[in-house]
């Protein structure tokens, strides 16, 4: 049955608008368009974003979170995506103030979008051997290489990974085109979203290669980071930035993308601040979901005044102990993850989340009806 909701007098709502309020079980954004106020869902169909939050173009006002858009009027996406609908109330402005009605006018129409292949289900033959991915973080210019201590001991531990008949990927960060995270993660916890808003929406973005390796397809992962001021490396950051979206899932979803996985680290540096970077590393990855061999990490660093960096080089690439060490640390993870392999049941066990990062929130897309 219609009912009108009185939102109060117009001189009121002039000095709010827009603004949101919740009505039956309505969530209704209300602006101001021409001089008359109109009323939508405040829920955006993407994610559940804020739409009275947006910011407001003419007719249109764009989802705060990722930049859907809507007639503030007729509740419609712009043409071309119009089919796209979220619902509009009929709003009346008698003597007495501004009514809305519920329930809506237009009812909510969402369009079927193809779903990235992010979400598809990537299962494993049973049996097939151990998979293992190395991520390199240095930067370098790729048409003038340089030699790196921290990519040449990832490469002695992939030389190893295939000796054990694993499967093998490596990804070097530096040849893949991507982008610095948009900080939605900030906007609200419901905003960064999986698959990334960025490689939903942008097809050049070549990060989906380490989504897929690091979600779907890999056993093993072996990061490597030169150390830079005491820090990882700033493409290692990057990516960091950019995998919010698989941890905030554990938050927003109670969905775990990374189980039984397994995390190992080489980190090289001329100066020091190995325990730092490792411990970054640790507590990051870990958050991920992640677990780790025992010793998950080898590192080399020759000190704070070691500046005869040339010197650095000729060590690392002499040494036939960190050639071993890298190539042992596989070896530990490889039969670290059979290990978890042959006890699934007892890995996927529920967990309890008090006092983790990862709190169960209130999610937005709930109300997407
Ligand atoms: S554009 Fe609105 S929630 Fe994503």
């Amino acid at each position: 049955m219609a009912t009108w909701h009185r939102l109060g007098l117009r001189d009121e709502l002039l000095a709010r608008v827009p603004f949101s309020v919740t009505l039956e079980r309505h969530q209704i954004a209300v602006f101001l368009h021409e001089r008359r106020f109109t009323a939508i869902s405040n829920i955006c169909n993407h994610k559940g974003g804020p739409l009275c939050e947006g910011r407001v173009r003419g007719e249109f006002v764009m989802c705060p979170w990722h930049g859907w858009e809507y007639s503030v009027v007729t509740g419609k996406g712009p043409a071309g995506y119009d089919e796209e609908q979220v619902p509009s109330f009929a709003v009346e402005e008698r003597q007495d103030g501004v009514y809305v009605q519920t329930p809506p006018v237009m009812p909510r129409k969402l369009v079927k979008h193809k779903p990235s292949h992010l979400l598809e289900t990537h299962s494993k033959t049973p049996g097939a051997p151990p998979r293992v991915l190395g991520i390199s973080t240095t930067a370098m210019d790729e048409a003038n290489p340089r030699f790196s201590t921290s990519d040449a001991l990832l490469e002695h531990a992939m030389a190893m990974a295939r000796e054990l008949q694993t499967d093998t990927q490596l990804i070097k960060l530096r040849t893949l085109k991507f982008q610095h995270c948009e900080g939605n993660y900030s906007k609200a916890s419901h905003a960064c979203t999986w698959p990334c808003a960025i490689t939903e929406r942008d097809p050049e973005d070549q990060l989906s290669a380490v989504y897929e390796g690091l979600v779907h397809w890999a056993d093993v992962v072996i990061i490597s980071t030169p150390i830079r001021w005491g820090n990882a490396s700033s493409l290692y950051y990057k990516l960091a930035e950019r995998l919010n979206c698989v941890q905030n899932q554990i938050t927003i979803h109670n969905n775990m993308l990374i189980k039984r996985k397994v995390a190992g680290f080489i980190i090289t540096g001329g100066q020091d601040n190995i325990q730092a970077v490792a411990g970054g590393m640790l507590t990051f990855w870990s958050e991920l979901g992640f677990v780790f061999p025992p010793f998950p990490f080898i590192a080399h660093s020759r000190g704070w005044d070691a500046e005869d960096m040339q010197n650095n080089v000729r060590q690392v690439k002499a040494s036939a102990a960190l050639r071993e060490a890298s190539r042992e640390l596989v070896e530990r993870a490889v039969d670290f993850w059979k290990m978890l392999d042959q006890n699934r049941a007892m890995m996927d066990r529920p967990m309890e989340r008090a006092g983790r990062k990862a709190n169960p929130l209130v999610n937005p897309e709930d109300a997407i009806v």
